[in-house]
């Protein structure tokens, strides 16, 4: 049976670095609060004019690279992200008319920090229905222009970059299932305000960016992880000893803490990148795989579960083998 199988991988960090201590210059925090809180000692900031396509680009560069295959052979373009370059046209055309793809169909998909497993999901489903060969999926994000830089209890959480995966049609197992969820009764708790269509255009001083009853939002995502984690391996027939990578959403240590647990993983099974990226939304899934590639943790024919949770709320996993 055909299935959809990952066959390159890449993604792309702005080169400015934000610490800790550069931030508690500016809003009342410290290294240590952060680090204990959430594990993030650092993220990476865009510059001026940089926008999310230009990420993506890089990102999608290296992933075509990486799977042997020309933009020409892309037949399928989906950008997860919530931090679109424009109203319209989706990043995903603006990313297609760069890489110089005319056709094929090209979308974006917001399901905030779900975003690049809910793109996979739908990306696997045209793979394996014969609707498209080749797919180029990316998360990419420019969180830090939704982030109020004067709320302490968010600013200190989130980081900007891209990654992405070219999915192509294959003989052998690739990705074995996908679950995703919502529940829109949630949507108070982390949401950035402030649309085109109950505002008629876009950021109005301070309408527009991110606000999180945090406390509660944890221990939603603690809960709602455990019980995504249990129906993936259930709907796979597998026991928590197959899984051999878990690449989680990087929001907070803690919650990765608490789903390796739930899978009786030590944290050396676990693509951790956290400390370094902060929380980028859409592209912290496939920014950490690539790591995980790329250093050669991450090997051919691993099972690997991706997981996430996020505004909406969403969450959902895929599985797959490498
Ligand atoms: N530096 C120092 N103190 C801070 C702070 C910061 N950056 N941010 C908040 N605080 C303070 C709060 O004001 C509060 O002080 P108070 O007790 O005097 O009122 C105290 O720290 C505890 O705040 P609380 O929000 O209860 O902390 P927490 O242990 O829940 O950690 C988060 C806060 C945000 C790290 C945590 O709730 C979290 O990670 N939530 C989920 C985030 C997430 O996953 N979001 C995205 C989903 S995709």
């Amino acid at each position: 049976m055909t299935s959809a199988r990952i066959l390159g991988t890449g993604s792309f960090l702005p080169e400015r670095v934000v610490s800790n201590a550069e931030l508690a210059l500016t809003v009342d925090t410290s290294d240590e609060w952060i680090v204990s809180r959430t594990g993030i000692r650092e993220r990476r900031i865009v510059a001026a004019g940089e926008t999310t396509c230009d990420l993506a680009e890089r990102a999608a560069r290296q992933a075509l690279d990486a799977a042997g295959c020309l933009a020409s052979d892309i037949d399928l373009v989906i950008v997860a992200t919530t931090t679109p370059d424009r109203v319209f046209p989706g990043t995903a055309c603006l990313l297609q008319e760069r890489l110089g793809i005319h056709g094929p169909a090209a979308f974006d998909v917001q399901a905030v920090c779900t975003g690049f497993v809910y793109a996979l999901g739908i990306a696997e489903k045209f793979i394996r229905t014969g609707s498209a060969r080749r797919a180029l999926v990316v998360g990419a994000e420019t969180m830090s222009r939704i982030v109020d830089w004067k709320d302490r209890s968010t600013c200190v959480l989130f980081g900007d970059g891209a990654g992405a995966v070219v999915v192509g049609m294959s003989d052998e197992a690739g990705i074995l299932s996908s679950h995703l969820h919502a529940d829109g009764a949630y949507k108070e708790l982390l949401t950035a305000t402030g649309g085109v269509s109950s505002r008629g255009t876009g950021l109005h001083g301070g309408e527009g960016l991110i606000t999180m009853r945090g406390n509660e939002v944890f221990r939603m995502a603690v809960t709602t992880l455990d019980a995504l984690v249990g129906e993936t391996l259930a709907a796979n027939d597998l026991k928590q000893s197959d899984i051999r990578w878990l690449v989680p959403h990087q929001a907070n240590i803690r919650i990765i803490a608490a789903t390796a647990k739930r899978l009786g993983m030590a944290m050396d099974q676990v693509i951790v990148t956290v400390d370094r990226h902060g929380n980028t939304s859409a592209a912290s899934i496939p920014l950490a795989f690539d790591a995980g590639v790329r250093d050669g943790r991450i090997q051919r024919g691993d099972v690997v579960l991706m997981e996430a949770f996020g505004g909406g709320f969403t969450w959902g996993s895929v599985l797959l083998r490498y």
